[in-house]
């Protein structure tokens, strides 16, 4: 089985899993770091993990685009359906075999307001496990939390973490996340969209490489990595 992440630019990913596309938190068109237009993006799947701005953005015109289904909390899936979007609702603590594999809302420290102040239901992050049993965590926009650790007794093969700081972990904090997780592999996102969350990956890099037994991949947006 093959499994592709690649990083859009901010907290834009996209997963290829044998030729599936999952675009997660779809921001292209105001995304200052944006490795690709909105017009050449491919879906089947889109994840929004909670309804800020940076993160739900282009998910109507990316359903319009692709038909790609949507994956959200019960409130921004209802508050998407009202815009004829077609949703899957999921909520914390719960998962689903969809035909990609096994997706876990997880729990996530921050907020979900949507653009227009609808209520947006509480944030999330997400735990997928593949039909060969790999696992990727995705955290999202969030603070540390000790419960990390639980979701890294899964097993992780790869963490995807926040390190901007100012509205979710910093480089430091998310150290010591990966300490919690434990995951094989480690890719930092959420930074140098903008001067308010600059950050110097590489030496982030280097303090997980000092400090934990995962592996650093600091990516540029556009690249890749084969889980
Ligand atoms: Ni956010
Ligand atoms: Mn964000």
């Amino acid at each position: 089985m093959a499994l592709q992440f690649t990083w859009y630019g901010h907290g834009t990913f996209g997963l290829d899993i044998d030729g599936t596309k999952i675009v997660i938190d779809p921001f292209f068109s105001d995304n200052p770091s944006a490795s690709t237009s909105l017009d050449g993006v491919a879906a089947d799947f889109i994840w929004v993990s909670h309804g800020h701005g940076d993160h739900i953005a282009d998910t109507v015109p990316l359903h319009k685009q692709t038909g790609a289904l949507v994956i959200a909390n019960a409130e921004i899936a209802d508050w998407l359906a009202k815009q004829e979007v077609a949703t899957h609702a999921q909520h914390i603590g719960g998962g689903y075999l969809h035909p990609f594999g096994h997706l876990k809302f997880t729990y996530a420290q921050h907020g979900s307001g949507l653009p227009d102040g609808s209520d947006g239901g509480n944030p999330a992050g997400f735990l997928l496990t593949t039909a060969d049993e790999k696992k990727v965590y995705f955290a999202c926009d969030t603070g540390l939390f000790g419960d990390m650790s639980l979701i890294g007794a899964a097993g992780l093969d790869l963490a995807v973490l926040p390190i901007g700081d100012n509205y979710t972990m910093g480089p430091g904090d998310a150290v010591s996340a990966t300490k919690l997780l434990n995951p094989k592999h480690v890719i930092p996102a959420h930074y140098n969209t903008w001067g308010l969350i600059e950050q110097d990956a590489m030496a982030w890099a280097q303090r997980i490489e000092a400090e934990t037994d995962a592996k650093p991949h600091v990516l540029q947006p556009g690249d890749s990595f084969a889980v």
